[in-house]
């Protein structure tokens, strides 16, 4: 079975083919990071508009380097949510339009859970049941992941996700759009020690977190001093030092507590270098296994929501003529394959 898969929940256009038998054929994608950089953050309406104008030439371009005739497409999956509404229709009116004349099934797929699955679509896939951290833009969590649809939530921020984090901390450094790989840059150069920001929530038990007060803790640390090139490196590298230390040290407890000896990363924080390298360490301390998606996987893309929805596809799961776009759409409320309500 060979599907079609689009991605446009945010601020990335993408389309991927992935063929059950062969692989991963092709995956293009066009970020829209510049576009919204001006104004520090995703403009909705800009996000949708951008989506409109590059989806079908990215959709071509997909199936050319996948070598692929439309009528070989067996399914099309989209991102069905969470995400921007608007973003996410493009994306649902175009796939449910090709699927329709094409005379296929189309699938909405949960966006999170492409993101989980997206280590499969390396040389060494993590076997069922795994730990799971996502940490992307607009969510950080842990799951217990029993099996395809079955993702069970042990802890999540109680307020700004992990990448939402970066990316405000980012932006009071005066750093650009999209702040978490141009803090993590920053923090390269930045001396240890030079600041103090709190670990949150380690002193409790439980897998939550909280990132809320790290990034008030950067705003009171910086308030009175002169904010130079250097400073704002040792801020930078203690802030993602504060990230880093707390999000492996839950992971050890997340493995302790459920006994599981593969972590699953993913998510655009995945990305970051300084959190690969503690979770090595502990990896190593602790006898397990950590797996990640190559790194232009951990971020947004189609090719993960192409997996996903060959995955489901495959199982004869699709859905009715309508077109999906959930805002809001806790992970948790995904069931497995044919199971579905
Ligand atoms: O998964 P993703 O591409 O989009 C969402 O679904 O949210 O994640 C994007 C997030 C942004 O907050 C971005 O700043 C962060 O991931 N990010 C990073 C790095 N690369 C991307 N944060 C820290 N270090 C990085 N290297
Ligand atoms: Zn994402």
């Amino acid at each position: 079975m060979r599907v079609l898969g689009i991605e446009t929940s945010c601020d990335e256009t993408a389309a991927a083919v992935y063929d059950g038998q062969a692989g991963l054929l092709s995956h293009c994608l066009h970020t829209q990071a510049q576009m919204h950089a001006e104004y520090g953050g995703v403009v909705p309406e800009l996000a949708s508009r951008d989506h409109v104008r590059r989806l079908l030439p990215l959709i071509h371009t997909a199936l050319a380097e996948a070598n692929t005739q439309p009528e070989q497409i067996d399914g099309v999956a989209y991102t069905a949510g969470p995400g921007l509404v608007g973003a996410l229709l493009v994306g649902g009116a175009v796939a449910r339009s090709l699927a329709f004349a094409w005379g296929r099934p189309a699938l909405g797929v949960h966006h999170l859970e492409g993101h989980l699955l997206a280590p499969m679509l390396e040389a060494t896939p993590p076997d069922f049941p795994f730990l799971a951290l996502l940490v992307s833009g607009g969510h950080t969590l842990l799951a217990v992941v029993r099996e395809l649809g079955d993702y069970r939530i042990i802890g999540q921020s109680l307020d700004d996700a992990a990448g939402e984090a970066f990316d405000k901390t980012a932006k009071l450094l005066g750093l650009p759009y999209p702040g978490g790989p141009a803090l993590a840059a920053l923090a390269r150069s930045g001396r240890p020690g030079k600041f103090q920001f709190p670990r949150p929530m380690l002193d409790r038990p439980g897998l939550d977190f909280s990132f809320s007060g790290l990034k008030t803790a950067v705003v009171v640390a910086t308030r009175d001093v002169q904010l130079d090139e250097q400073t704002r490196a040792d801020v930078a590298r203690e802030f993602q030092q504060a990230v880093v230390e707390t999000l492996v040290a839950k992971c050890a407890r997340a493995a302790t507590q459920t006994g599981m000896s593969t972590l699953v990363v993913a998510g655009g924080v995945g990305a970051n270098e300084s959190l690969r390298t503690e979770l090595a360490a502990l990896g190593r301390r602790a006898g397990l296994k950590i797996l990640y998606p190559r790194p232009e996987f951990c971020t947004d893309n189609a090719a993960m929501i192409a997996y996903a929805g060959y995955r489901r596809l495959a199982r004869g799961e699709h859905d009715e003529l309508k077109i999906r776009a959930t805002a809001r759409w806790p992970l948790d409320t995904l069931r497995p394959p044919l199971h579905s309500s």
